[in-house]
């Protein structure tokens, strides 16, 4: 049976992602880029949705990613494109933190 991804999974410890940090996870069967924003930790999917780039390997400014193929913005806190060429959004998870740990889960 899959796994399910609807429930709250643990990906990492706080102290994996500094402030101004992001990582590749994976929830499920998912690709989850989970960032650390000014303390506060987001979640959208890692895999461009132009044409597959890793943007774990692009660059963070602020709440924005950089896609390191061709350089679609995506807003980490809404998982909307900020800049193309890609026009679909990432899929946004919840986080919550529990001892340290940080745990997603597909937005509901
Ligand atoms: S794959 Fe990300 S912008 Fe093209």
């Amino acid at each position: 049976m899959a796994k399910s991804v609807s429930d709250f999974v643990r990906v990492a410890s706080i102290n994996d992602i500094p402030e101004g940090k992001m990582k590749k996870v994976v929830a499920g069967s998912q690709q989850v880029l989970v960032v650390n924003v000014k303390g506060k930790y987001y979640a959208i999917g890692n895999v461009c949705t132009h044409l597959g780039g890793p943007l774990d390997k692009g660059i963070l400014e602020g709440h924005e990613v950089e896609c390191p193929l061709h350089r679609s913005h995506f807003d980490v806190t809404t998982g909307q494109v900020k800049r193309g060429p890609a026009t679909r959004p990432e899929l946004v998870y919840d986080v919550k933190i529990e001892s340290g740990a940080i745990l997603v889960r597909p937005k509901q």
